[in-house]
């Protein structure tokens, strides 16, 4: 018999945006979601003898589905225990022979004599106070040769400060407000294999609705909740999320990324920007 959870409404008013997103196991992807995945499949050439370490990867998305392409290995790491605990439901539930390993780190902490093949970082870099701290330290768990595959959004135009209050106060922090340059000097002294600059499009109401639909339903169903307020307070901060996010597609885009370190040429860059 499944295990009824006990929540209240307060509970969930009081989680932190992270917390939320681990709690309702929110499939929360990286820019560009599965066409980024193949872009980096095929531009970084991940394939199963490649061994991948994912920072930050919240319920999992990343790892698990490039594992699912392509028989690769590897971990997967986030601070938050909420996060992986849904990881590792998600890896059992979905994807029972892929060989990730989800685990609760503290990026600036985790240490490993393991070297990787691929470092996977999407967007997440803008949840470190310190990034370079993080990109400085993750390169250095590189093979002699090896990528780190990036996705970061970047503005395209300023966008209206009531719009980054409004967001700062449904998600506790503030949306990216660098431009591409700004974005690009922390990967100056790596090699830019693959990029590309994508525009987002906004979703409809519709499309919203039934996303986040879809996703309440599967919590109400896997923590046996019964309470219909319950049901619609999940509902609305999704929803609010979602929108928010929404709000500011016309001013952002991102650009997907394969960098190469190679130890000959760190950290020089002989290539030119062309
Ligand atoms: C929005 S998610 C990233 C989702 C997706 N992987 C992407 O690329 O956009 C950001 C994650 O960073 C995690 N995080 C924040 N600080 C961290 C730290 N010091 N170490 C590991 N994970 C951290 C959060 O717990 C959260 O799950």
């Amino acid at each position: 018999m499944m295990v009824k959870e006990n929540i209240s409404i307060e509970d969930i008013k009081k989680m932190s945006y992270v917390e939320f997103v681990g709690f309702i196991n929110q499939w929360n992807v990286l820019p560009g979601a599965h066409t980024t995945l193949s872009k980096w499949r095929t531009f970084a050439n991940i394939n199963e003898k490649s061994n991948i370490l994912e920072i930050a990867c919240s319920t999992g998305f990343s790892s698990r589905e490039l594992a699912i392409l392509t028989d690769c290995r590897g971990k997967a790491i986030d601070i938050s225990k909420q996060s992986i605990q849904s990881a590792i439901n998600n890896k059992k539930e979905y994807a029972s022979k892929i060989k990730i390993d989800y685990l609760v780190e503290d990026a600036y902490h985790f240490a490993t004599k393991e070297k990787f093949s691929h470092i996977i970082i999407g967007a997440a870099l803008k949840f470190f106070p310190e990034p370079q701290v993080i990109i400085d330290k993750f390169t250095t768990l590189l093979d002699e040769s090896g990528y780190i595959l990036a996705s970061p959004f970047y503005i395209k135009s300023t966008i209206p400060k009531e719009l980054v209050d409004e967001f700062r106060a449904v998600f506790g922090f503030t949306p990216t407000t660098e431009s591409y340059k700004e974005i690009m000097k922390g990967y100056k002294e790596l090699e830019i294999v693959y990029e590309d600059h994508n525009d987002i499009i906004q979703e409809t109401k519709e499309e919203l609705d039934y996303y986040c639909t879809c996703t309440v339903k599967r919590v109400y169903m896997t923590k046996n909740l019964e309470d219909k307020e319950i049901y619609k307070v999940i509902y609305d901060r999704l929803y609010q999320i979602k929108e928010m996010s929404n709000k500011l597609r016309p001013y952002q885009r991102y650009v997907v990324l394969v960098l190469r370190y190679r130890s000959k040429l760190f950290p020089n860059r002989y290539i030119e920007l062309f």
